[in-house]
C-alpha cells in the first residue's frame, strides 16, 4: 500500500474562514503564495487568469464560489429561491474557461443541490462542495493505483502539462500515476514536456515533482518524438480537460501531436482522468470548444514581448486527441483499453 501522506503537501485551493484562498500558479514556482477570494467574481476572475488552473482544481474552485455568492445573498427561504437569485452567479463562473467539462460538471451538481434543499441551503452548498473536492482527492489515489499497475516495472514516462496536486484536489491524476508508479518502482525515469506557452510542465510539474523527492527531467516540446525515438520511454501519460462518449480527449496543446509521435513509434498513450472528466453528452470531439487564449501568452513572457512587433499568433491552449491512438483511459471507476463508444457507455453510461 502505497504512503499517499508523503505525497500530499501541495494544497492549490484552501477554504479559510469565510474566504478562499489559491495558490498563485502565475509565480510559480518563484514565489509560493496565495491569492484571497472573497466573492464569486474574485473566482471566476482567478480562474480565467489561471491563478488556478487544471480541470479537477478550476471545478473545485468554481464549487466553492457558488459557496462564496450564497453567503452574501440575502435571505431566501429555500434552495429554489436561492438558485433563481444565484443564477447570473452559475453563470459567470461557468463562462470563466470553456473546454474543461469539470468547471460545468461541478456547477450542474452544486445547482441540483442546491434545488433540492430546504432552509438549510447554505450548509447544503458549503457540504458539498467540500464533498466534490474530497472525492477528487479519493479518485486520484485510486486512479494512481489503477494506472501504475499498467505500466511495467523499470519503464520511463514522458508527462505533458501538469496534472498534479496544483491542478486537483491532491495527488493529481496523471502526475498521481506517476508518483504511484515510481514508489511501486514500475517508473524508473520521469520526463516532462515544457508545455509552451505558459509553461505548466516547466514552472510547475518539476517543481512539484521537486517537493516529493522524485527527479524529472524537462524536456522541448519539440523534444517529445526524439525522446520516443531514442527509447528513453515506454508511456506517454497525461491528463485531460473532457473525455468524449467515444474516448475522444481533449487536453493540453501538443498532447495530439505526442499520440500521433508515440503511435508512429510503438509507445503506449494513457489517458488518466476522474470520472468528472467524462462527458459523455458530447459524442465526439468535434464537439468540444477549443479555448483560443490572448496571443500575448505566446508573443512575449513575463510582461516582455519576445518575438518582433507587427507579428501575430494563433494561440489555441487544447487539442483534441482521437480515441483511437489512446491505449487506455484510466478513471476511478475503472480502466478503458483501446476505447469505443461501447466500451464507454459501458463503464459511463450511467454518468
Ligand atoms: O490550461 P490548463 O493549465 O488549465 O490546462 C490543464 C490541462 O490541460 C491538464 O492536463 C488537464 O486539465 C488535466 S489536470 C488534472
Amino acid at each position: 500500500m502505497l504512503d499517499f501522506d508523503r505525497y500530499d503537501r501541495i494544497r492549490p485551493i484552501r477554504r479559510e474562514g469565510d474566504t478562499l484562498e489559491l495558490l498563485d500558479q502565475r509565480r510559480l514556482p518563484g514565489e509560493v503564495d496565495y491569492v484571497v477570494c472573497e466573492t464569486a467574481d474574485d473566482v471566476a476572475g482567478a480562474i480565467a487568469d489561471l491563478v488556478v488552473r487544471g480541470a479537477p482544481a478550476i471545478g473545485i474552485a468554481a464549487a466553492w464560489g457558488v459557496v462564496l455568492a450564497a453567503r452574501d445573498l440575502e435571505d431566501a427561504a429555500d434552495g429554489q429561491a436561492a438558485s433563481a437569485r444565484l443564477d447570473p452567479v452559475f453563470r459567470r463562473l461557468h463562462a470563466a474557461r470553456p473546454t474543461a467539462v469539470n468547471l460545468a460538471w461541478a456547477l450542474a451538481r452544486m445547482r441540483r443541490v442546491l434545488e433540492a434543499a430546504g432552509e438549510d441551503w447554505r450548509y447544503v452548498l458549503e457540504r458539498e462542495a467540500a464533498a466534490i473536492a474530497a472525492e477528487d482527492l479519493v479518485a486520484n489515489r485510486r486512479m494512481g493505483e489503477l494506472g501504475a499497475a499498467l505500466i511495467a516495472p523499470g519503464s520511463g514516462v514522458l508527462t505533458h502539462c501538469n496534472t498534479g496536486s496544483l491542478a486537483t484536489s491532491g495527488f493529481g491524476t496523471a502526475l498521481g500515476v506517476i508518483r504511484a508508479g515510481v514508489a511501486s518502482g514500475h517508473i524508473e525515469r520521469v520526463f516532462a514536456g515544457e508545455t509552451r506557452p505558459w509553461l505548466q510542465g516547466a514552472r510547475l510539474t518539476v517543481w512539484e515533482l521537486q517537493q516529493d523527492g522524485i527527479p524529472a527531467t524537462l524536456i522541448a516540446d519539440s523534444a517529445g518524438a526524439h525522446l520516443m525515438k531514442a527509447g528513453g520511454v515506454q508511456w506517454v501519460v497525461i491528463g485531460a480537460d473532457r473525455i468524449c462518449a467515444n474516448g475522444d480527449t481533449a487536453n493540453k496543446i501538443g498532447s495530439y501531436q505526442l499520440a500521433i509521435a508515440a503511435r508512429h513509434l510503438g509507445v503506449k498513450f494513457m489517458v488518466v482522468a476522474p470520472s468528472s472528466t467524462v462527458d459523455m453528452g458530447t459524442p465526439d470531439g468535434a464537439g468540444i470548444e477549443i479555448e483560443l487564449r490572448d496571443s500575448n501568452e505566446l508573443l512575449g513572457y513575463g510582461g516582455a514581448r519576445l518575438v518582433a512587433e507587427g507579428v501575430e499568433a494563433w494561440n489555441p491552449v487544447f487539442d483534441v486527441t482521437p480515441a483511437e491512438l489512446i491505449d487506455v483511459i484510466v478513471t476511478e471507476l475503472g480502466v478503458v483499453e483501446n476505447p469505443t463508444p461501447a466500451k464507454m457507455a459501458a463503464m459511463f453510461g450511467h454518468l
